[in-house]
């Protein structure tokens, strides 16, 4: 099963910072940004490298650099913005690709209300950037559209998710690898993670 929750204390330790109620929206922003880089180091483990000839100071090395064309990242917003900071100090060149999804009131159904996704999406592994998971429905809206774009390889990266939505990834994806910071223990009947982080879009964006 391609799901991975970090075992790194230093992610543990912030995630837990975060689950405090009185949390300022600076704090809440910071560790955000400090976990987003740790789980984009775990997540990009698995990168390919090739090995190219370099004049260094000493003569000619082989040196082994990325094989591929970096990754785009691909924020859902709004909360994903929130974790784009930490993913492109790891990641600084990057492509950005912004999906928005919403709920379509009469279907219930989640839909893309704005899309912006690179061109050579084919050629890149999309790095999707979200803080929750939570029912997996907007995770799995921006799957099928990256996928629909032509992406061949994606990853997933979630501060905390809930078991619920794991299931629904991993069912219909299981070529999607999930990187995670917490897995939490479920979903109330609002749809929010529990214990989980409350609304961590109110909490980045200071809209509480
Ligand atoms: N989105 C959030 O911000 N929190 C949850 O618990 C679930 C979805």
């Amino acid at each position: 099963m391609s799901v991975f929750e970090s075992s790194h204390p230093l992610v543990k330790h912030k995630v837990s910072l975060l689950r405090d109620n009185n949390i300022s929206v600076k704090a809440f922003r910071e560790l955000t940004k400090e976990i987003s880089m740790l789980l984009t180091v775990e997540a990009t483990q698995n990168l390919s490298i090739k090995n190219i000839p370099l004049t260094c100071w000493s003569g000619e090395i082989s040196v082994p650099i990325l094989a591929d064309k970096q990754p785009t990242l691909v924020p859902i917003l709004r909360a994903g913005l929130g974790m784009l900071e930490g993913s492109l100090s790891i990641l600084p060149c990057a492509k950005i690709s912004v999906v928005g999804i919403q709920r379509n009131e009469e279907t219930l159904e989640p839909e893309s209300y704005y899309e912006n996704i690179i061109s050579d999406i084919e050629s890149r592994t999309a790095i999707i950037i979200d803080p929750m998971l939570a029912t997996g429905g907007t995770a799995l809206a921006t799957i099928e559209l990256l996928k629909a774009s032509g992406c061949k390889t994606i990853i997933a990266l979630f501060m905390v998710a809930a078991p619920e939505g794991i299931k629904l990834i991993h069912d219909a994806h299981p070529d999607v690898t999930l990187t995670i910071g917490a897995i939490d223990e479920k979903l109330n009947e609002q749809g929010y993670i529990l214990p989980g982080l409350g609304d961590a879009g109110d909490k980045i964006f200071g809209t509480l």
